[in-house]
This record gives C-alpha cells, sequence and structure tokens, in this order.
C-alpha cells in the first residue's frame, strides 16, 4: 500500500469494542468502508456499542480465556474470512499507593486485561494478520511505560509487557516479509465528550481525544507498513 491511497475494505477486529474509545475506533473505521468486528465480554454493553455504526457488528467474547478467543476466530472466519486488522483496546487502570501498595489483586487483573488478553488474541489472528496485504495489530499503551511511577508500578509494568509483547509480532512480521506492521499508540489518558459533560469545569491537560485515537487507527491502514512496523507513537 502507498501513503493516501484508499483503503479496500478489510475485516478489522476491535478487541474491547465496548470503550468510548472503542466506539470512536469503530465508527473511523466504518465510515472508511471497513467491516468492523467490535469484541466485549459483555452482550448489552457491545450490542448498544454498535447499535448507531451502520455494518458494525458485536461480537461476544471473553478475550482472557484462549478457548473461546479460538471460538471467536472461528465464527468470525466462517461468516466474515480472515482478519486484516486487530487492534486491541482492553486495558482498565488500577494504582497503589507505592510500591507497598501495588496489590497482587490489581496485579491479577491488569495481567488478565492487559496481557492475556493481547497475547491470546494477537496469537490467534497472527495468520490471518500475517496473510493479509495491511495486516495491523495496534494497541494503546500509556506514556507512563517510559516514566513510571511507583503509585503505577503494576500497571506500568503491564503496559511495558504488552508493548514488548507488539515489538515481538512486528520482529515476526518484518522476519516473515508480511505487509504487517504492529504498532503502540501511547496517551497520558483518554478524554470523551462524555467526560467533559460530567466536569464541564475540568481541563484535561495532556489527555487525548477518543476520536483523535480512532483517526490515527484509522490511519494504520492507509500507510505503508515499512516505517510503521515496530513504531510508537505517542499521541
Ligand atoms: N482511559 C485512559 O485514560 C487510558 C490511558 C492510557 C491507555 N489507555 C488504554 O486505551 C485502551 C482503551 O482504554 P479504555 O479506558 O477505553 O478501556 P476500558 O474502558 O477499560 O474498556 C475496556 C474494553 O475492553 C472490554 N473488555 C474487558 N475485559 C474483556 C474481556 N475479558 N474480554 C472481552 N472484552 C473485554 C470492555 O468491555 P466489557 O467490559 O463489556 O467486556 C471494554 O470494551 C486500553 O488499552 C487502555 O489501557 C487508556
Amino acid at each position: 500500500m502507498t501513503q493516501n491511497q484508499e483503503a479496500a475494505k478489510l475485516n478489522i477486529l476491535i478487541a474491547g469494542g465496548s470503550s468510548s474509545a472503542g466506539i470512536a475506533a469503530a465508527r473511523a473505521l466504518a465510515d472508511n468502508g471497513h467491516q468492523v468486528l467490535s469484541v466485549g465480554s459483555d452482550p448489552g454493553r457491545i450490542a448498544a456499542a454498535v447499535s448507531g455504526i451502520p455494518g458494525a457488528v458485536g461480537l461476544v467474547c471473553n478475550l482472557a480465556d484462549p478457548a473461546d478467543v479460538q471460538a471467536l476466530a472461528d465464527r468470525v472466519h466462517r461468516d466474515f474470512g480472515t482478519v486484516d486488522g486487530l487492534i486491541h483496546l482492553v486495558g482498565g487502570w488500577r494504582g497503589g499507593k507505592g510500591i507497598a501498595g501495588q496489590s497482587d489483586e490489581d496485579w491479577d487483573f491488569l495481567q488478565r486485561n492487559v496481557i492475556t488478553t493481547l497475547r491470546n488474541t494477537s496469537r490467534t489472528f497472527y495468520p490471518d494478520l500475517l496473510a493479509s496485504p495491511a495486516g495491523r495489530l495496534a494497541i494503546v499503551s500509556s506514556t507512563s511505560v517510559t516514566r513510571p511511577t511507583a503509585g503505577n508500578a503494576n500497571y506500568a509494568m503491564a503496559k511495558a509487557a504488552a508493548e514488548a509483547w507488539v515489538q515481538a509480532v512486528a520482529d515476526g512480521f518484518a522476519a516473515d516479509k508480511s505487509q504487517g506492521a504492529a504498532v503502540v499508540l501511547a496517551v497520558k489518558a483518554l478524554v470523551d465528550d462524555g467526560m467533559r459533560a460530567a466536569a464541564p469545569e475540568r481541563a484535561f491537560p495532556g489527555f487525548t481525544d477518543v476520536t483523535l485515537l480512532a483517526e490515527e487507527i484509522s490511519a494504520l491502514f492507509t500507510q505503508p507498513a515499512a516505517g510503521l512496523n515496530g513504531s510508537r507513537k505517542v499521541l
């Protein structure tokens, strides 16, 4: 693909599609003509997330469970074909007071949501991404990875592990001479219209609007893999 080239219709799976970031990404990708497959663990939330987005499909899966992810892949392959893009947005935040306050319970949550769901989805859909003319894997990481704090230690470590995994996938794409690109988009924090409406006096300094994030995600599919693969962009 060359830059600015019109994107072909691609199957793009959004892991964690019912967050405001997932909804914004789904809208931007559907607007660009792609088949959006939004995945969440809660049936009501994922149905609501895709309800206003023409053509977008909501799918239910516990992405922390490898067998459930394989069942999802089987269903996607049967009903839509192979996947060209995997946008991984399953996250969540946990913090604690200093290093001693980093609880095992919070680590278990972060490991499951941030790392395990990424491993499960990217391993299962890796052959699809490898075979695609525009295979893309993207995660949204945190600027805390390069500036970790004691109170954020569990979270920064989980995100650092996720970034390392993405770099390993990028190496796989390059080694297999594919057109794939695995990328990290890093933000300090996300903001959406609902958050602004709930706190009109707040400035949200350094926050990234989910619509800007969605545009960045959508643009990944019109940029050449060379230069993109293995990149980390701070938004
Ligand atoms: N929000 C921020 O300020 C911020 C800052 C830095 C980085 N990020 C990153 O940006 C991304 C999006 O953040 P966000 O705050 O919008 O995320 P979020 O609100 O935590 O949303 C998580 C999404 O993942 C789904 N999910 C959770 N567990 C799942 C499971 N086991 N199986 C399937 N789906 C599951 C949730 O839906 P269900 O609950 O219905 O399953 C939801 O759609 C994340 O990677 C996050 O770490 C966010």
